[in-house]
């Protein structure tokens, strides 16, 4: 018996698909065909796929060409399988042509011609009609958006505002797109939605205005500076049916969720206490340490701190206590947020002039879990008891900088495909706001704002 296999992802299922297996079910008496868990496609960049594994895997068994379906969620495991299943001949689309060379010397490697004109891809962006993004703001972080934007399909930058046009002028010549600096209204006509990157005292302004526009807004932390304006965004964005997300990386990163389910799921006990700390030594001249309003540690990396608090106890804290350690221009070089809840504690730590271990610490009445610096792009987790030889360690996946799966999480929405509001949720960002509030009546008083 003549066994062959045959590995896809099979989104959206198609013809390319349905020909690609009549073939390979040709070449033998029997057919495997492997179809990849949406952490393995994730793992190798494809972050955009819409149907679920188990949809994938139905798609290719109705066809009936299947004789075996298995999951594929590992790089090497094509080895594994060939071995395992004692295949004659591995086969794909000409697309993979001589990268699967190296089987070889396993099986018979056999590329099929791909169909023409036929891809997921293709069928992806025709269901959904790409974005038109616009950017608001033109400095560091929005050459980061533009540097991460080609990762996330349906997604396409066509302008920037910055109301200072020298930088708009440099952003435009460096990524050729068009930019606005006088009227907003009229970037707004351009776009379908905006990613808004501009100092922080002016997000919510920015975020309104394309709310009521009824464009959908990405914008980074924090989305406003109290409770009362942050949620009053979330009402408009309800009423205009807009996507509103609040861009703190973390939350949409794979690892930090793994994290939290740790956490969640029993295995170090009940969670007694959570220390978060994020520092980031900012150069004396920049923002952060200059701009006595909304320069400092806290608007920088409170947010950050305070996610896995509130992902973990949720939002109804008892008590809240800030303390500052002040700088030159008055503004917080070191910031400390104590959090009281029924079931734990919770320290919150943030420094952009004082430099610690930038840990994050979940303890629990077994064990805890301990999230070294960068944990904030959480790249790997330990959990330890109190038998010290004993230690589990995770390592999940993160690709570029991770800002590409928030802009993936925001179009995914924008499509309405989206099924992960839990990411972030309305009460996380309105609890943020409010302890905002708290720490910016503090910074303000005194001082004509
Ligand atoms: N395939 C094919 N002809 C096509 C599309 C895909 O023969 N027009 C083959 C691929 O070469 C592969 C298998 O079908 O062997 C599964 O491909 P998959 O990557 O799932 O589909 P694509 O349409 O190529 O997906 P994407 O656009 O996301 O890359």
């Amino acid at each position: 018996m003549v066994k062959v296999i045959t590995y896809g992802t099979f989104d959206l299922f198609h013809q390319g698909h349905v020909r690609l297996l009549e073939r390979a079910k040709r070449l033998g008496d029997y057919l495997i065909v492997g179809v990849t868990t949406e952490h393995f496609d994730e793992a190798r960049g494809k972050v955009n796929v819409i149907d679920s594994c188990l949809e994938r895997i139905e798609n290719v068994r109705k066809t009936g060409l299947a004789d075996e379906i298995i999951i594929e969620d590992h790089a090497g495991q094509k080895i594994e399988d060939i071995q395992k299943y004692k295949v004659d001949i591995f086969t794909v689309g000409s697309d993979w042509t001589g990268t699967f060379d190296y089987l070889n010397t396993l099986c018979k490697v056999i590329y099929l011609e791909r169909t023409p004109d036929i891809s997921s891809t293709m069928l992806r962006s025709n269901q959904f009609k790409i974005v038109k993004m616009g950017i608001v703001g033109t400095g560091r972080i929005a050459a980061r958006f533009m540097a991460e934007e080609k990762f996330v399909s349906g997604i396409n930058t066509v302008c920037a505002f910055n109301p200072e046009s020298d930088s708009g002028n440099l952003f435009r010549k460096r990524y050729g797109i068009n930019t606005y600096s006088e009227s907003y209204s009229r970037f707004l006509n351009e776009i379908d939605a905006v990613y808004i990157a501009s100092p922080n005292e002016t997000h919510y302004e920015y975020a309104r205005k394309a709310i009521i526009a009824g464009k959908h807004v990405l914008c980074e932390n924090p989305v406003a500076l109290n409770r009362h304006d942050a949620a009053e965004l979330f009402e408009l964005a309800e009423k205009q049916d807009a996507v509103l997300l609040e861009g703190i990386k973390t939350a949409y990163c794979p690892g930090f969720q793994q994290l939290i389910n740790t956490a969640r799921s029993g295995q170090i006990g009940e969670i007694r206490d959570i220390e978060a700390c994020f520092t980031r030594l900012a150069d004396l001249h920049s923002r952060e340490r200059t701009d006595a309003d909304y320069g400092g540690a806290f608007l920088e990396y409170a947010a950050y701190t305070l996610l896995p608090i509130f992902k973990l106890y949720g939002t109804n804290y008892k008590d809240v206590r800030i303390h500052s350690i002040k700088g030159e221009a008055g503004l917080d070089l070191y910031t400390k947020i104590e959090l009281l809840f029924d079931q734990g504690m919770a320290t919150a730590k943030c420094g952009v002039g004082v430099k610690t271990e930038g840990q994050l610490v979940i303890s629990g009445s077994n064990g805890y879990i301990l999230a070294e610096s960068p944990w904030w792009l959480t790249k790997k987790y330990k959990i330890r008891y109190e038998d010290p030889n004993r230690v589990e360690v995770f390592e999940p996946t993160f690709q570029g900088d991770g800002l590409r799966y928030e802009m993936g999480e925001f179009v995914a929405q924008i499509n309405k495909i989206g099924k992960n509001q839990y990411l972030l949720t309305k009460n996380e960002i309105i609890a943020m706001s409010e302890i905002t509030e708290l720490f910016m009546k503090e910074r303000m008083k005194g001082k004509a704002i």
